[in-house]
């Protein structure tokens, strides 16, 4: 029989061969294909190619590529003099090359900067560089784990959002194949799917990359949830039809002023779900809080290739040769258009700089 989308793990350590598996989404939803990744400019091109995206499942991928390299540099270096200072110079230069493939989601940075001070911490301990690599490999795990259950929390904080046979609207994909598991914005509908709440849900289609058509529509529909997949244009009609009850969507950062950093269109959908009085729910893992970034406009937006817009997709070219084309990746929702932001310590709402701060203090007690 063949398998659903949903067993497979949208990342995966392979430590028989010291490598990433990853589902290339590039493909999906025609071709179900798994890639290896060993080299450090293959995992840079898999997260910039959106082979694998989302920002947690970013993290979990950049966390694993890492270690991958950590091994590699032992490998490279063990018995030579100054073997630790040496590793951890190399380890350094592969990590800012990692950070650099996408700039959005802080996922990616946070994921790193932890990988990174466990390397540190081993040192400070005076560990071997065995020891150092093992610490490494414990971490990029974790990192993994507990991304699935916090997705569990985020989903048990937002099913007690909405009721049973609710209508649900999601933009671009922050479901199973953007984490390890049960998704951020997705997480609600899987849990609320198994408890019998026949919530009927809308993907956007997420112009350029459809990642609302190809992953989310696909994924949703093959747990054998109600999925109806709308293009982007059509959210105020669906909204105005009285056809959604609560908007969740994922995102790639939040800011400490509750400003929310989200596939390109999210703002679209937040400023008319506000004009129909429908509750715009944020899913957001508090590895997405970025207290450092005070507010939307201090989020670097990533620009992308034209011939997304341009070409990608089409038979023929669906635009003039050499037309000017904007293409970000992401737009910033403002504070007053976030009914509440979900982690997975609690959900935080107005006023947002106290709220969240209040979050990570109970994620740190
Ligand atoms: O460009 P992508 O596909 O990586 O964008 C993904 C999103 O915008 C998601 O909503 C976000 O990363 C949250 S994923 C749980």
């Amino acid at each position: 029989m063949e398998k659903n989308i949903l067993d497979y793990n949208t990342v995966e350590l392979d430590e028989s061969d010291n490598s990433v598996i990853i589902i290339d989404q590039t493909l999906l939803p025609g071709k179900t294909e798994l890639i290896k990744l060993k080299e450090a400019q293959e995992i840079w091109d898999a997260i910039y190619l959106l082979k694998v995206r989302g920002a947690p499942a970013i993290g979990v991928a950049a966390a694993y590529g890492l270690y991958v390299l950590a091994v590699q540099i032992r490998n490279k270096v063990v018995g030579s003099h100054d073997e630790i200072e040496v590793f951890y110079e190399e380890f350094v230069k592969e990590k800012e090359f990692l950070n650099s493939s996408r700039p959005t989601a802080v996922n990616l940075s946070w994921a790193l900067n932890r990988m990174d001070d466990c390397c540190q911490n081993a040192m400070k301990k005076g560990m071997s560089l065995n020891e150092i690599v093992e610490e490494l490999r414990k971490e990029s795990i974790a990192i993994q784990d507990e991304d699935i259950n916090t997705c569990k929390m985020i989903g048990e904080y937002g099913l007690s959002l909405v009721k049973k046979g609710d209508g649900i609207l999601t933009h671009c994909n922050a479901g199973q194949l953007a984490t390890s598991k049960y998704g951020t914005a997705t997480a609600p509908i899987y849990l609320g799917h198994e408890r019998g709440y026949e919530f009927k849900v809308f993907a956007d289609e997420t112009r350029p990359l459809l990642q609302g058509a190809r992953l989310t529509s696909y994924e949703l529909h093959s747990a054998g949830i109600d999925v109806t997949l709308i293009c982007d244009n059509m959210s105020g009609m669906v909204m105005k039809n009285g056809w959604v009850n609560a908007v969740f969507v994922g995102c790639d950062r939040v800011a400490a002023n509750g400003d929310v950093a989200n596939k390109i269109g999210t703002s679209v959908v937040a400023t008319v779900a506000k004009r129909y009085g429908v509750p715009v729910y944020i899913c957001a893992p508090t590895s997405t809080i970025d207290l450092n970034t005070p507010t939307g406009k201090d989020i670097k937006i990533e620009q992308r290739p034209a011939e997304e817009v341009t070409k990608m997709w089409y038979k023929e070219p669906m635009a003039p040769e050499g037309v000017k084309v904007f293409n970000p990746a992401f737009d910033v929702t403002d504070n007053e258009l976030v009914t509440a932001i979900i982690t997975e310590y609690g959900i935080a709402r107005a006023p947002y700089n106290e709220s969240l701060k209040a979050i990570l203090d109970k994620k740190n007690k």
